[in-house]
């Protein structure tokens, strides 16, 4: 795109140098210095004679002042041209001035249409449905509120990264196209050359299990899919998330690094993103009491108390959304609840020695009635135990063998878990539904946009 320059031969010509480029929140380092800002506008109020103008660059936002006496009939009527989301050059002096949003005004002595909108954009500021907003997610994300939760989720992205990083854990990426199931949920599949069915991996875990034994501590970070024909607000069918799997760490072990993760993601939020967060007028003071450690609460005892709070689970089924909403209910941190009945869980859930019933896992359960933000297991180590879970499931023993050959050669204690991205943004946005956490959300009645 060319870059606006001062326009001349329309009576404003001017020989100074072009001004400087400048990002929004750059600007208190240019105060009284003539710059350009380049962004789309966001809102327009004009008196006749003088005219505001509030410009987005995507990092910050700045109000500009046209006024016609300052800048000449020529470049006045440009603000006739000038629309909701157009996208402009501005350029003009840089004033610090307290009552202005950010502390700083543009007073400005030139203004370029540099690509015009037509006055039917469609997100006005009024209440519209959410269907509407989802088929124009496209243009919803430019709105402050749909930025901050991209920001957040982009910070707990980055944070991580940073947390494994600073543990010395090694970043593993593992196959999208796969051969083996790794979950009980749905499975998006297609044919595969003359190799039969791939499966879209609904998890990294089986392949980060082999890494560990390369690498002794990993983590998978990517997409996972799952044909989930639940319309719920926490299930998408493609989403993001992070398995660590860490070689002579047993389910104990794994928790302790699932509180300090989950600790750390909040802090760094409230720390780097404080004003995102005001954006979406979350309530901080619930974050910060998330400091380790976690309550820990045993499956059985967590279906006990259920019952007494007026639940019907039995012993035996996986806790549902409203069971954990139950179940945290008061807590002022995330929960675990620990080894659940074998048949409620995945095959590869190592048996609890003390209760051969239930495996050695966890799910972490996050307050304010999120539920499941994380499911943990110690593996099954032992070749028979396994192969014998892998038959009972009716699992297609030929596409596991490499995962036994595991348990062959050098078996090994070992746990780690998946965080879902998508359900950790929601909970520290404090986002009713996941749609919003993800740039372009796939669910069973959405790939569009
Ligand atoms: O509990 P899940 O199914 O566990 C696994 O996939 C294991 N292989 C993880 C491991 O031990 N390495 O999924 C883990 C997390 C859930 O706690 C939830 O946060 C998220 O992934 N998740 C979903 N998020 C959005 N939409 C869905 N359909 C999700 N299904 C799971
Ligand atoms: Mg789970």
């Amino acid at each position: 795109m060319p870059i606006a320059s001062p326009s001349s031969g329309d009576g404003s010509a001017t020989s100074s140098p072009t001004p400087p480029l400048v990002r929004i929140p750059d600007l208190n380092a240019h105060v009284g210095a003539v710059v350009t800002v380049r962004g789309w506008i966001t809102h327009l109020r004009s008196s006749g004679k003088i005219a505001f103008l509030v410009v987005r660059d995507g990092l910050g936002t700045v109000q500009a002042v046209l006024a016609k006496a300052d800048v000449g009939p020529a470049i006045w009527d440009r603000y006739g041209q000038l629309t909701q989301e157009a996208s402009v050059a501005l350029t003009g002096t840089v004033r610090a001035d307290p009552r202005a949003p950010g502390g700083f005004e543009l007073t400005l002595s030139d203004v370029v249409v540099t690509g015009g909108s037509p006055i039917d954009y469609p997100i006005q500021p009024k209440e519209h449905g959410v269907d509407f907003l989802m088929d124009h997610r496209h243009l919803w994300l430019r709105s402050p509120r749909q930025a901050a939760i991209l920001r957040v989720r982009s910070e707990i992205e980055q944070a991580i990264h940073d947390f494994f990083y600073a543990r010395n854990f090694t970043h593993v990426d593992t196959p999208i196209l796969t051969a083996a199931i790794g979950e009980r949920s749905g499975l998006v599949s297609t044919e595969y050359f003359d190799e039969g069915t791939a499966y879209l991996a609904q998890t990294g875990q089986l392949y980060g299990e082999a890494a560990a034994a390369a690498l002794g501590s990993i983590y998978t970070f990517g997409p996972t899919f799952r044909a989930e024909k639940s319309k719920t607000r926490r299930h998408l069918t493609e989403f993001w998330m992070i398995e660590p799997e860490v070689a002579f760490a047993d389910s104990a072990d794994n928790m302790r690094l699932q509180e300090d993760l989950v600790s750390y993601l909040v802090e760094r939020v409230l720390s780097r993103r404080r004003r995102e967060l005001d954006e979406l007028e979350r309530d901080v003071s619930k974050l910060e009491q998330v400091v380790p450690p976690f309550p820990r609460i045993d499956y059985t005892d967590a279906v006990e108390m259920l019952r007494t709070r007026g639940s019907s689970i039995e012993w035996g089924a996986d806790l549902g959304a409203e069971d954990e909403a139950l179940l945290v209910e008061g807590a002022d941190r995330p929960v675990f609840v620990c080894n659940y009945p074998k048949e409620a869980k995945a095959f590869y859930m190592k048996e609890n020695p003390a209760d051969p019933r239930t495996v050695l896992c966890n799910d972490c359960l996050a307050p304010e009635g999120y539920g499941e933000i994380i499911g943990g297991s110690q593996r099954e180590d032992d070749y028979d135990r396994l192969l014998a879970r892998i038959v009972a499931e009716g699992l297609p023993v030929d596409a596991y063998g490499w995962y036994l050959d595991l348990r062959r050669y050098g078996t090994f204690v070992h746990s780690g878990f998946g965080l879902g991205l998508e359900r950790c943004v929601a909970y520290i946005c404090g986002l009713p539904h996941v749609r919003e956490t993800i740039p372009f959300a796939r669910m069973m009645n959405r790939l569009r946009p």
